[in-house]
């Protein structure tokens, strides 16, 4: 069988990596991949969002079932797209990714089905903002409706900072839509919850936290994530079994109800105050780079799990992990998530031993005449394997220590709530 896998980032080289191990595979197409992936199989320069040129890529190559990294072309149709071509294809139907795609209708569902999750309430005018906010109290949280890369929410400190972000929303600095959430500010700690499902059966598939800011004790602007382990502390027997019964459940049975069962991987964003979660945000893919943690724990073939959830077979499935915890420690470009240089050459890449419980997994990078080069914000992942959570991270920061880049940044404290206290 030949796999395509859409994406390009730490997430889809975990995927690839793991994928790689499933016997059934004869050829792994990433695209467009990055320079990790293409050690290990094939890139395809093509354009994912363009699914009629795809299909002719996939025809080409003669690729059976795609797994897809990104939530963009999910948003956008590609399920439903190969679908009818025959394709199969691994994540959720378009109407179902509208959970990560529009905030207006995962907050409707939360309100439909009794999902617990920040009061909210929705903007479309400009008109009256300033009525609408004063049920708030500070601060406040304003949320762009579409996707919006990890840029689309501010917490406002003013109602005057408010009453300017959604102003600029309505007036389309997301090109994705205009609508505008407000929100009440949650206290607590985050944490993030998956789960595999065909529609009827659903299975936990893990639980991590990341680490969203660029600087240490998790200070500074928001990134992709800088880091993150598993599993989550946070996430106890009691707090989960509330994830499921108030929030997973009625989210995948509301789904169903509305004649759009949810088939893919869904990732829930969570609040936990006083073992209490309520949800924040869905996503309807794996997170990156909570994927790279996720693929070293699980020992399952992961191929034979994603065919049975397109066959709709999970009921029976277990999922089977490593005893081990796992820390991966995001390797960025100094100066990301702002301006940063390109094209830096990472000299001793080759150098670094990896092995079933230490991977140094690519995002960004591109190879050019044999050497490696950084080609964007995140770069490299290193991610390790171990019973400690602290020798964890002490053996993926020492990788990323010996790597020759001048240009490198990462964060020495990912995990610092739970190792370092
Ligand atoms: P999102 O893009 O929805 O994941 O939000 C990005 C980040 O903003 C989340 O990871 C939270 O840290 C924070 N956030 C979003 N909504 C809320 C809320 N209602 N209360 C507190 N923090 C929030
Ligand atoms: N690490 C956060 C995300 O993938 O959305």
């Amino acid at each position: 069988m030949n796999i395509g896998i859409i994406g390009s980032g730490g997430r889809e080289h975990s995927i690839c990596y793991k994928l790689k191990k499933s016997k059934k595979i004869t050829n792994i197409f990433c695209i467009p991949g990055n320079a990790g992936t293409a050690e290990i199989s094939e890139n395809l320069n093509v354009n994912y969002n363009n699914f009629k040129e795809l299909y002719k890529t996939i025809l080409k190559k003669n690729i059976n079932l795609l797994v897809v990294g990104p939530e963009e072309p999910l948003v956008n149709g590609i399920v439903d797209f190969f679908e009818k071509k025959k394709i199969r294809v691994f994540g959720p139907c378009k109407k179902a990714s509208r959970l990560e795609g529009s905030k207006a209708f995962m907050k409707k569902l939360c309100r439909d089905f009794n999902i617990p999750s920040a009061r909210s309430i929705e903007i479309t005018n400009v008109k009256n903002i300033k009525s609408s906010l004063r049920n708030f109290k500070l601060p406040i949280v304003v949320k762009s409706d579409g996707l919006a890369a990890g840029k689309g929410v501010t917490i406002c400190k003013t109602k005057d900072r408010a009453i300017k972000d959604v102003k600029e929303i309505l007036n389309g600095k997301f090109k994705s839509s205009r609508k505008v959430i407000v929100e009440e500010f949650l206290s607590g700690k985050e944490a993030s919850y998956f789960v595999i499902t065909d529609g009827k059966n659903y299975i936990p598939i893990g639980t991590a936290q990341d680490h969203k800011r660029i600087g240490e004790n998790d200070t500074g602007p928001n990134t992709g994530g800088m880091g993150a382990y598993s599993p989550s502390k946070l996430i106890t027997k009691n707090v989960e079994n509330k994830i499921k019964k108030k929030i997973i459940e009625p989210t995948l049975k509301g789904l169903k109800k509305k004649g759009y069962p949810y088939r893919g991987i869904l990732y829930a964003g969570l609040m936990i105050e006083n073992s209490n979660p309520k949800l924040i945000e869905y996503n309807i893919r794996f997170g990156d780079p909570e994927c790279q943690i996720i693929m070293m724990r699980l020992k399952n073939d992961l191929l034979d799990l994603i065919e049975t959830t397109i066959d709709k077979k999970l009921k029976n499935k277990r999922i089977k992990w490593s005893k081990d915890k796992a820390i991966t420690v995001v390797a960025a470009s100094k100066g990301y998530p702002g301006k940063f240089k390109r094209l830096k050459e990472i000299k001793n890449l080759k150098k670094i031993k990896l092995n079933n419980k230490q991977q140094l997994f690519h995002a960004s990078t591109i190879k050019k005449n044999e050497k490696f080069f950084s080609n964007g914000g995140r770069v490299l992942n290193s991610t390790v394997l171990n019973n400690s959570l602290k020798k964890a991270r002490s053996k993926a920061l020492k990788i990323l220590d010996k790597l020759d880049w001048e240009n490198k940044y990462y964060r020495r404290d990912i995990g610092h709530q739970v190792i370092d206290k």
